[in-house]
């Protein structure tokens, strides 16, 4: 069998699947994420190893049979946090993490150096890990000094589990450290932020081998055989695995917490001042490339708690028909905004507004703005010469057949369903540990998910909602000018 982990923000998640990547059994464990200051985010690393323990016992006694017979494990984790431990390998202070924005000086700096876009293929956004380092030497000078190694949570996991400082190029991408066309670490990146090579893991694939489970954990969790860790991924890159994106015209459309659209890429594609995100993909010769919206469900979970009624109520009362474009707009921007703006201080926004404007109106208006949001993502990719002629929908949002529709429509691309609930980030990770075991090839165990049903964009509706699209698009810089 095979374990998948996902290191998540709130929780950590472990599949265990069989020999032939079905999945057996799962189990999850929360901690949380804590937020000394305004804007600021951390966790500390001994909750995921409390959390690992948790669901490892769990799995280990629902499922023992299975779970003995262990042969490789993978880890994704929640991307650009930075783990920092002194020359013993013990951590020094709590992980800042990837919605922490307390850098944004130290990560403007950073994006106007010279060749620091080029080599790291993107802009320095405030959540990436290089400009969390300058943050910690500006103001934690002493705790700088100590800094032996900065780990990615995932990394981290995997240092845990093999006693080696081994990361993997798909997360490594989100650091602005790591030349994403070379799939190396750049000098010049790491000098930018007055770091050194020495502080920085070994890079290794995802697919590949990190190292072996130490033999102190495998008596632990009761295992005799050798079990191996692969170099696991970011979570985006494991989840593209997990729905069997790896290649062009792949891609996937999240409506979480935060909304991603992801390309798989066949070739390198950067485009930095379009503020999309181009990394490493987790298997060899392959790259990605995503827009990440901050806020998406999280838009209509602000609406529901100011209308006290639960989200899937306020999408249910919309009816199963779509409706063309109403007079108000919502601008998604209640956390500021990566891709299309690299603006982590704009904020949301309702405009045209009217007597008449109900429960109702709002709902359509911010599922709307959300779904233009991810137009914008969408268009971004194009413009590099992304294939996309279906996407994947997944996460929490795609549950609502009335957005589904929306999306689609917006998007003007059929969206695929999958069956069946397994095909997410430790489903990924899982494969990944499955490609390093076995020697097998990348593209015989990342298969895609069966398509349960495929949402056709609404073809009497899309020219109304692209024309509601340069409608929201004036938006942004209006309100930009009023802040
Ligand atoms: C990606 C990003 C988030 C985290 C969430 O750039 O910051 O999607 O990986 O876990």
């Amino acid at each position: 069998s095979y374990l998948g982990v996902d290191l998540g923000t709130s929780g950590l998640r472990a599949l265990l699947v069989d020999a032939d990547g079905a999945p057996i059994g799962s189990a999850e464990s929360y901690y949380a994420v804590s937020n000394p200051a305004s804007g600021w985010s951390e966790q500390d690393p001994s909750d995921w190893l409390a959390a690992l323990d948790e669901v490892v016992a769990k799995l280990s006694s629902n499922h023992s049979a299975a779970f003995k017979a262990l042969r490789g494990i993978g880890v994704a984790g929640h991307m650009h946090g930075a783990t920092l431990l002194d020359d013993a390998g013990d951590v020094l202070r709590p992980c800042i993490l990837w919605n922490d924005t307390r850098s944004e000086a130290e990560a403007a700096e950073l994006d106007q150096t010279t060749e620091v876009r080029e080599l790291s293929a993107n802009i320095v956004f405030p959540g990436f890990t290089a400009p969390k380092l300058v943050w910690v030497k500006n103001n934690e000078s002493e705790t700088f000094e100590k800094v032996a190694k900065v780990l990615l949570p995932a990394a981290y996991l995997n240092y845990h589990l093999t006693g080696e400082y081994v990361a993997d190029r798909s997360d490594s991408s989100g650091t602005s450290w790591l030349d994403v066309k070379q799939r190396a670490w750049s000098d010049l990146l790491l000098k930018a932020s007055t770091m050194s090579l020495d502080q920085m893991p070994n890079l290794v694939e995802g697919s590949e081998t990190a190292g072996v489970l130490r033999s102190e954990l495998k008596s632990r969790w009761g295992l005799t055989g050798e079990v191996v860790v692969c170099g696991g991924a970011g979570d985006n890159a494991a989840a593209a695995c997990g729905i069997g994106a790896l290649r062009e015209g792949d891609g996937f459309v999240s409506l979480g917490t935060s909304g991603v659209v992801l390309a798989a890429r066949d070739s390198f594609n950067p485009a930095p001042d379009t503020a999309l995100h181009t990394f490493c993909h987790a298997v060899p010769d392959q790259w990605y490339q995503m827009g990440v919206m901050l806020s998406a469900t999280d838009s209509l979970n602000w609406l529901s708690r100011i209308m006290a009624t639960p989200p899937a109520d306020l999408t249910k009362a919309l009816g199963t028909d779509l409706k063309a474009p109403g007079d108000v707009r919502f601008l998604p921007y209640l956390s500021g905004e990566r891709t299309p703006h690299n603006d982590a201080r704009i904020r949301g926004a309702f405009t045209g507004l009217s007597m008449n404007s109900d429960k109702e109106e709002l709902t359509r208006a911010v599922i709307e703005g959300v779904s233009f949001g991810l137009k914008d993502s969408l268009d971004a990719l194009k413009s590099t010469g992304a294939k996309i002629d279906a996407l994947t929908a997944i996460g929490g949002g795609s549950a609502s057949g009335y957005w589904l529709n929306l999306l689609a429509t917006v998007l003007d691309v059929p969206l695929k369903i999958p069956t069946g609930r397994e095909f997410g980030a430790a489903l990924g990770a899982a494969r990944l540990a499955m490609i390093a075991a076995t020697g097998a090839s990348p593209s015989d165990i990342v298969a895609a998910p069966e398509t349960g049903f495929v949402m056709q964009p609404n073809s009497d509706l899309t020219a109304a909602f692209a024309d509601a699209y340069q409608a929201f698009r004036t938006a942004y810089p209006a309100v930009k000018n009023i802040q």
